[in-house]
C-alpha cells in the first residue's frame, strides 16, 4: 500500500471532512455575527464525491477521518454518508466533531454506523452565557445530545472548550467537574487566529500556560500520565486519578505542533487544505467532477501532499492566514 509522507517526512493518515459549512450556531470566534453561508447544493461535494475522495485517500494510507462542519448533522440525510464511509476498506476511525444540538436524535443510528467516539464544542455551563457565546444556542439541548451519546455507548467523549479570558476562563474548574461528572474527557483550547473572527478573538487569548496553572490549582495532585488517552493529535492528555476522565490543552499558538502534524483537510466545497495556518489549497472538486481517472487524482493528492507547508505561521505573519471564517474552513 502506498503511505502518503510529506517533505517533512510526516505521514498523512489524517483526513478531516467538512460535510457542511452551515451552523445553526455563531460562535464569536468562529463566524463573524453577520457572517452568511451562501453555499448552494451544486457547490458541496454530493456523498458520492466525498466517498469517492475519501477512498483514494484510505488507499494512500489515510486510516482515519473526522467529520466535521459548519455542524455535520446539519447536512441532509448525513447518515447515509456515515453508511457509505464506513464500507470504505482502511479506515479505522471515524469520529465527529459536532455541537452536538441535534446530537440526541442522531446518537444510536450514529453509533450503529460505527461512529463511536465524538468531539463535543461547550464553551459554557452557564445557559445564558451559551446562549451569548454561540449567539442563540441552546445549552439544554446541547446537555441532552451530550447524555444520549453517552447513553448509547458512544466512546470516548472529549468535549471541547475554548477558554476566552474574561468571557468563560471562570468556568475551568466547573467544566473539570462536569466532565469527572459524566466520565467524558475535557480539552482546553487555546483561540486560534484562523479565519475573521478567530483574529478578531485574538484579544480574548487565554495561553496555555494560564490555562495549566488553573488545572493544576484544582486537580494538580491527582494527574497522572496516561497512555490510554493519547490520540494521534496535539493533545497530550493526563488523567485525573481515580476517574475516567482526562484533561488536555490544545495550543496552537503557545506551542507549535507542527512538526507531528498528520492531517490535512477537505472543505465542504472540495477544496484540500493542507495546513490550516496557510491559505494553501487544491479542489479535489474540479478533479472528481471532470474526466481525470482514479490515477490522475491520485498523483493530484500526492503532489499537493509534497506542497504541505513545514509550518503555520500564526505568531508571526498575520497577512498569512485565511480571510475565510473558520465556519467554512472546518473546525
Ligand atoms: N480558535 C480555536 N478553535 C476554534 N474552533 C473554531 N474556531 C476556532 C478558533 N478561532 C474550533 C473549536 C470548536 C470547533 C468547532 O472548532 O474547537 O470547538
Ligand atoms: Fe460554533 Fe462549531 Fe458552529 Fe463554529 S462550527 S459556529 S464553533 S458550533
Amino acid at each position: 500500500m502506498n503511505q502518503l509522507i510529506d517533505p517533512f517526512n510526516r505521514k498523512i493518515t489524517y483526513l478531516r471532512v467538512s460535510v457542511t459549512d452551515h451552523c445553526n450556531y455563531r460562535c464569536h470566534y468562529c463566524r463573524d455575527e453577520e457572517h452568511q453561508t451562501h453555499t448552494t447544493r451544486p457547490e458541496v461535494l454530493s456523498f458520492e464525491e466525498i466517498t469517492k475522495i475519501v477512498s483514494l485517500f484510505a488507499k494512500l494510507g489515510v486510516t482515519k477521518v473526522r467529520l466535521t462542519g459548519g455542524e455535520p448533522l446539519l447536512r441532509k440525510n448525513i447518515l447515509d454518508l456515515t453508511k457509505m464511509l464506513g464500507n470504505i476498506n482502511g479506515l479505522t476511525d471515524i469520529p465527529l466533531s459536532t455541537n452536538a444540538h441535534l446530537l440526541a436524535s442522531f446518537a444510536a443510528k450514529l453509533k450503529d454506523h460505527g461512529i463511536n467516539r465524538a468531539n463535543i464544542s461547550i464553551d459554557s455551563l452557564i445557559p445564558k452565557r451559551f446562549n451569548k457565546i454561540t449567539r442563540n444556542g441552546d445549552l439544554t439541548k446541547v446537555l441532552k445530545g451530550i447524555d444520549t451519546a453517552i447513553a448509547v455507548g458512544m466512546s470516548p467523549i472529549k468535549l471541547n472548550m475554548v477558554v476566552m479570558k474574561g468571557i468563560n476562563d471562570d468556568e475551568i474548574e466547573s467544566m473539570i467537574d462536569f466532565a469527572i461528572d459524566r466520565a467524558v474527557d475535557i480539552r482546553f483550547i487555546e483561540t486560534m487566529p484562523v479565519g475573521l473572527a478567530g483574529i478578531g478573538a485574538v484579544d480574548r487569548h487565554y495561553s496555555e500556560k494560564e490555562i495549566l496553572e488553573r488545572v493544576y490549582k484544582k486537580i494538580g495532585e491527582k494527574l497522572v500520565s496516561t497512555t490510554t488517552k493519547q490520540t494521534d493529535g496535539p493533545a497530550k492528555p493526563m488523567l485525573i486519578d481515580g476517574t475516567n476522565t482526562s484533561v488536555a490543552t490544545i495550543s496552537a499558538v503557545s506551542n507549535h505542533f507542527c512538526n507531528s502534524c498528520n492531517r490535512v483537510r477537505l472543505t465542504a466545497k472540495g477544496d484540500l487544505i493542507l495546513c490550516l495556518g496557510q491559505e494553501n489549497s487544491i479542489s479535489l472538486r474540479d478533479a472528481v467532477r471532470s474526466s481525470m481517472s482514479d490515477e490522475e487524482i491520485n498523483n493530484l493528492i500526492i503532489n499537493a501532499i509534497n506542497k504541505k507547508p513545514e509550518k503555520h505561521f500564526f505568531s508571526s505573519a498575520i497577512d498569512n492566514i485565511s480571510d475565510q471564517q473558520m465556519v467554512e474552513i472546518g473546525g
